[in-house]
């Protein structure tokens, strides 16, 4: 039986429950002294003086270093060239980097850095989209407008004409905080031949490896890059890592010592990025029966000081705005602004959470409007296999869109869910459903392509290199799964090496739930290559025709006779005969055909679906919103393992519910209020819902055995299933989120904001 499709333990399980696993915080190396970051305390402005008396007065201060310390390029800006390193002169948000204390112990480097003293001369800062956007002057970079992405499909005005009904809405989405559990942390080794190694908690190795060159203007070759075991991610340690490491590096180099940096708690929610706050503007025109017509739609994003991943985030969610649905006009604006706050980045999704609530608390108002059942308009308006998406690309295969929805209101009886008497508890139900573009798309094709080192030892053990990254999501068992399938032998004799730049080529980032799709195919590229080599010295050992060798689950058979060798008997011969067993896969995603300034054409080469039906308790006394359950329906293509699919599901969901209810991101002129788990409150077990998945598998040609993303559709569809829940059980349009006890009681007393 093949072991893809089977609910594998992850390899790292026992090993990360029980403490063994080493993270950063854990690992020293010799001479290893500390880092801690000195950042802007205004929100915007230009730093006049740097005094560092006090800080130097710290026993074990060793030194300090900035901008001036930077031997060549001071830009870390990832995509777009707009974030100095260390701030020269201007800083941009309360965070914004000055320079990194270095001393013997990290609480000498805390304490010295907290003494550095900075003067400013300080600037009026721009702290919410309404007021970056019609600034005429003293913008924060050469414009306040970060970037933008545009579809033009249709005509919307002429289909506004035909359509019997138009409804217009709004909607607001909030920061989201990470909040991975271990902070971020890199040890920077500056070695004797001018190589500089870099030990991080991370997701793209690759982006470090260029980052750290650019900044010291040397090959990227020099830059060796290990990911350490990583405490979770979600994005946040997308591009983030390149600056902790880049800084650390500078540091490390200047003074010949390994550096370590781990940020604490508060520092890390002051510096690094979040999810995009989004305002969205939806003007959507019917026909009676619900048949979309023509929408109009505006979405703007707060990209905070920085852009970072500004431009995937608007990209992503322009093309994905109208969601999984058939319509003939539309127009999308999505517009991502600056502002003297944290920057915002990548998270979990990439704006698609966010472009999701606004189409799905869409749908259900217009639902609502024309008294339709909220599955009845999805369902009459879903993409199905010819189906032309809202940017025109027509989807042939692994359209399970439709099968997701039915699938999961069966599971959930939605016809037949009564929300029960009508006291201080009212209960709802609602429907969410979503499409996510797989791996970079059209704006990113040029990095979608990734590798894998596979090299075989003459005991048969197979290890594997990729350049993708665990992080927390359960890539190894999949890798494993992949790898053993695809050469015919036992999981157990799989081993995954750590991600390291000098095993394997740039495989582009670990991001946008590329892993399986892009992993997965480049082992068969490499498995591909070792097939014929292993078939044919099977067949000159065991005196037969390769096409005669079967290798399945550790057994090299000749069919003909049925004589029978194990993997080992046959690695061994290969070595002894001198064989190489060394091959290196490589994977891109198809060609694209996309148009940049239309935003029509295909914007990803493939999509996942997802349906989520939540079911909550309102309790009308305190405003508290209880979801008591979340029924997950995913079209994943192929399941290479149901269990970790389940895993990604119940954390993607568990995620979107903090989100939507109990995650409130605060801040007062650009300063984190809500800096710790007391005051940020990520969902507990006691508010997490059951999460019942369901699998559906439409098989991408494309995908690695038919196998398409799952890591972030698991988050995507949650919040809207969510509050469209709660607007049913309140019969209120709750359009903007967190669904807080202050917000929903304030709907209920009339006073929405
Ligand atoms: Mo993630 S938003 O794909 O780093």
């Amino acid at each position: 039986m093949s072991i893809i499709g089977q609910s594998l333990t992850r390899p790292d399980a026992a090993r990360k429950t029980t403490g063994e696993t080493r993270f950063l915080t854990d690992i020293s190396v010799e001479n290893m002294v500390h880092g801690a970051p000195v950042f802007s305390s205004i929100p915007f402005g230009k730093f006049t003086k740097i005094g560092l008396l006090l800080a130097k007065e710290v026993e074990g201060y060793i030194d300090f270093v900035s901008a001036k310390d930077i031997p060549a390029e001071n830009q870390i800006g990832v995509i777009i060239p707009d974030q100095p390193l260390f701030a020269d002169k201007t800083v941009r948000y309360v965070g914004d980097s000055i320079g990194l204390v270095v001393a013997k112990t990290p609480e000498a480097a805390m304490a010295a850095s907290r003494l550095v003293k900075v003067d400013y001369v300080e600037e009026n800062p721009y702290l919410a989209i309404d007021e970056s956007r019609y600034a005429t002057e003293n913008f924060i970079h050469k414009s306040n407008l970060a970037c933008k992405h545009r579809v033009r499909k249709g005509d919307p005005d002429s289909g506004f004409k035909e359509a019997d009904h138009i409804f217009e809405a709004r909607f607001k989405t909030p920061y989201q905080e990470h909040y991975y559990l271990e902070p971020q942390a890199c040890i920077v080794i500056p070695e004797k031949d001018g190589k500089i190694k870099i030990l991080g908690s991370l997701q793209c190795p690759f982006y470090i490896q260029k980052a750290v060159a650019r900044v010291f203007g040397i090959a990227t070759n020099k830059i060796l890059v290990e990911q350490a075991p990583t405490g979770g991610a979600f994005g946040g340690k997308e591009d983030i890592p390149s600056e902790v490491c880049a800084r650390a590096a500078v540091a490390a180099v200047k003074i010949g010592l390994p550096v370590k940096v781990v940020y604490n708690r508060r520092d890390d929610i002051q510096l690094t990025s979040k999810r995009h706050p989004f305002q969205m503007h939806y003007k959507v025109g019917v026909k009676h029966d619900g048949t979309l017509v023509a929408a109009n739609i505006l979405l703007e994003e707060n990209a905070g000081a920085y852009a970072t991943l500004s431009t995937v985030v608007s990209y992503r969610s322009a093309a994905q705005a109208m969601g999984p649905y058939v319509i003939p006009h539309i127009h999308v604006d999505s517009n991502s602004y600056y502002t003297n706050l944290p920057p915002t980045g990548a998270f979990r999704g990439f704006g698609s959470p966010q472009a999701a609530f606004g189409h799905e608390r869409m749908m259900d108002i217009i639902a609502d409007k024309l008294n339709m059942d909220p599955v009845e308009i999805r369902l009459k308006n879903i993409v199905k296999p010819g189906s032309e998406t809202q940017t025109a690309q027509v989807l042939n295969e692994s359209v399970g869109a439709e099968e997701t929805i039915i699938k999961a209101a069966k599971q959930a009886q939605w016809d037949s869910f009564d929300p029960g008497q009508s006291g201080r508890y009212k209960h709802g139900i609602g429907i969410s459903t979503i499409h996510y573009g797989n791996c970079l798309g059209a704006a990113g094709w040029h990095m979608d392509g990734s590798g894998v080192n596979i090299k075989i030892s003459p005991s048969g053990d197979v290890y594997v290199a990729y350049g993708l990254v665990e992080m927390g999501q359960g890539s190894e068992t999949v890798v494993i799964q992949m790898t053993a399938d695809a050469l015919g032998v036992s999981p157990n004799r799989v081993i995954v090496l750590p991600t390291d730049s000098a095993q394997v080529p740039d495989s582009g980032p670990a991001v946008a739930s590329r892993n399986v799709v892009m992993t997965g195919n480049a082992i068969r590229n490499a498995t591909e290559k070792l097939m014929p080599i292993l078939k044919k010295a099977a067949s000159e050992l065991m005196g037969c025709d390769t096409s005669e060798i079967a290798i399945v689950e550790d057994k090299v058979t000749d069919i003909e006779s049925g004589t029978e060798i194990t993997f080992h008997e046959l690695c061994d011969f290969m070595s002894k005969s001198n064989v190489s067993m060394e091959f290196t896969g490589w994977w891109h995603t198809p060609k694209l055909e996309y148009n940049a300034e239309t935003g029509i054409g295909e914007a990803y080469f493939s999509y996942s679906f997802a349906t989520h039906i939540a079911k909550v308790r309102v309790d009308t006394l305190t405003g508290q919103v209880f979801v008591d359950k979340i029924i997950a329906a995913h079209d994943v293509g192929k399941a290479i393992n149901p269990a970790g699919i389940e895993g990604q599901v119940e954390g993607g969901s568990a995620q979107g519910i903090g989100w939507a209810t109990t995650e409130d991101f605060k801040m007062d002129r650009g300063v984190v209020t809500t800096p710790n788990l007391s005051t940020y409150l990520l969902p507990t077990a006691l508010d997490v819902a059951e999460v019942e998945t369901i699998i559906v598998e439409k098989p991408e040609p494309e995908g690695p055995w038919g196998a398409k993303g799952i890591g972030e559709p698991s988050i995507i569809p949650t919040a809207g299933a969510i509050a469209n829940a709660v607007s049913s059980a309140l019969g209120i349009q709750m359009n903007e989120i967190p669904l807080t006890p202050e917000r929903v009681l304030n709907a209920i007393n009339g006073k929405i904001e």
